[in-house]
C-alpha cells in the first residue's frame, strides 16, 4: 500500500480468507458493500494482490460494480502468472459449480514480479508446474523438452531459468487467447487435463491444489490418448515421469470411479450435454474430442485411482 500511495488520492484495502472457499458471491458482496463505503466510483482502480482466486474474485467484482471499472491484476503465485491472470476469465463458483458464474473481463495490465515467487511454499510453487507442463504439452512442444532440460534450475527457482519459464507460458496462453478470447474453439484447448482435474478438486474438496489436480486431469487425458493411438506407450510414460518428477501427484488415490463420473456429468451441463475432452495427438498438438464414452472415462479414472 505505501508504494502506491504517492501514485493515488487514497489507497485501501479489502482482505478476505484465502482459499477457495471464499470464492463466492458472498465475498463478491462484502467487496461490493466495501466500495460502497469507500465511495468508489468509475475512477478508481481494483488491485488484484493474489493468487487465482483473488484474481477472479476481484476481476468478477471490477467488471460488475457500477457496470465495470478497471482493474489491474498482481499475480503472487506462480500458477496465477502463467494461467489464471491472463486472459480476461473472471468469476466465482457457485454452489457445486466451479467458476459457473463470471465475466471475459481484461485487466487494464498484469502486472508480475518474479522475486514474490522466492517466498512461496514449495508445494505451492510447484502447483504452478502443472499449469506449465500444461502449456507445453498442449502448444509447445520445445518449451516442453527445455522445461525438462532446465527442470532442476526450475526447482531451485533459478531467478533466470524460472523468468524464461514464465515468458515461455505466458506466450503459449497469450496466443491462444488472443485468437479465441471467448473460448468458442482453440481456447477449449487450455482445458487440458481440467475435466477430470476439477472433478477431483472437488471431491478432495480443494485440499488438493488446483495445478495438482490438473497434473492428475492431465495423467488421464494423456492415457486416453495413448488409448486412442495418438500417442505411444513411450511418449505417454514419458510425460507420466516428467509429471511427477516437478513434484506433482499422478493419482488420487480415495475416490471412486463413479463419483469422478458423476461430478464430471454435472460439469458437462456446462456445455450441452457433451463432455469436451482435450487430448493429445502428439505432444505439443492438442485436440478437442467429443468422442469419449462412458467406459473410456471409466478406465481413465481406474488409472488415476
Ligand atoms: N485457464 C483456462 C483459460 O484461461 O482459458
Amino acid at each position: 500500500m505505501q508504494e502506491l500511495t504517492p501514485y493515488a488520492f487514497r489507497v485501501v484495502s479489502f482482505t478476505f480468507p484465502a482459499g477457495e472457499a471464499s470464492k463466492t458471491l458472498n465475498t463478491v458482496q462484502k467487496l461490493y458493500e466495501f466500495l460502497i463505503q469507500e465511495n468508489f466510483d468509475r475512477n478508481d482502480v481494483l488491485i488484484a494482490l493474489g493468487g487465482g482466486v483473488v484474481g477472479d474474485l476481484t476481476g468478477y467484482a471490477a467488471a460488475t460494480y457500477l457496470r465495470g471499472i478497471r482493474f489491474v491484476q498482481v499475480p503472487t503465485t506462480l500458477l496465477a502468472m502463467v494461467d489464471s491472470s491472463i486472459g480476461g476469465k473472471t468469476g466465482v463458483d457457485f454452489k457445486a459449480y466451479k467458476n459457473m458464474v463470471g465475466a471475459f473481463y481484461m485487466p487494464q495490465f498484469v502486472y508480475m514480479n518474479i522475486s514474490l515467487l522466492g517466498t512461496l511454499p514449495m508445494r505451492e510453487y510447484c502447483s504452478g508446474f502443472g499449469e506449465i507442463l500444461k502449456h507445453g504439452l498442449i502448444r509447445d512442444a520445445e518449451s516442453y523438452s527445455w522445461l525438462i532440460e532446465n527442470r532442476d534450475l526450475l526447482l531451485q527457482r533459478d531467478r533466470s531459468a524460472v523468468t524464461e519459464m514464465v515468458y515461455r507460458s505466458l506466450l503459449v496462453k497469450k496466443a491462444v487467447v488472443e485468437r479465441d478470447p471467448k473460448e468458442k474453439g482453440e481456447r477449449a484447448l487450455l482445458n487440458f487435463g481440467h475435466t477430470l482435474g476439477h472433478a477431483v478438486e472437488k471431491l478432495k474438496e480443494f485440499r488438493l491444489l488446483h495445478g495438482e489436480c490438473v497434473a492428475i486431469g492431465m495423467v488421464a487425458a494423456v492415457q486416453l490418448s495413448w488409448k486412442k493411438g495418438m500417442l505411444t506407450e513411450f511418449q505417454t510414460k514419458e510425460i507420466l515421469s516428467c509429471i511427477q518428477s516437478f513434484q506433482l501427484p499422478i493419482s488420487a488415490s480415495g475416490l471412486k470411479t463413479e463419483d469422478i463420473l458423476l461430478t464430471v456429468s454435472r460439469d458437462k451441463k456446462k456445455d450441452a450435454d457433451k463432455i469436451k475432452f482435450i487430448l493429445l495427438d502428439g505432444i505439443g498438438n492438442a485436440v478437442i474430442d467429443t468422442s469419449v464414452t462412458e467406459q473410456e472415462l471409466a478406465d481413465a479414472c481406474e488409472f488415476i485411482l
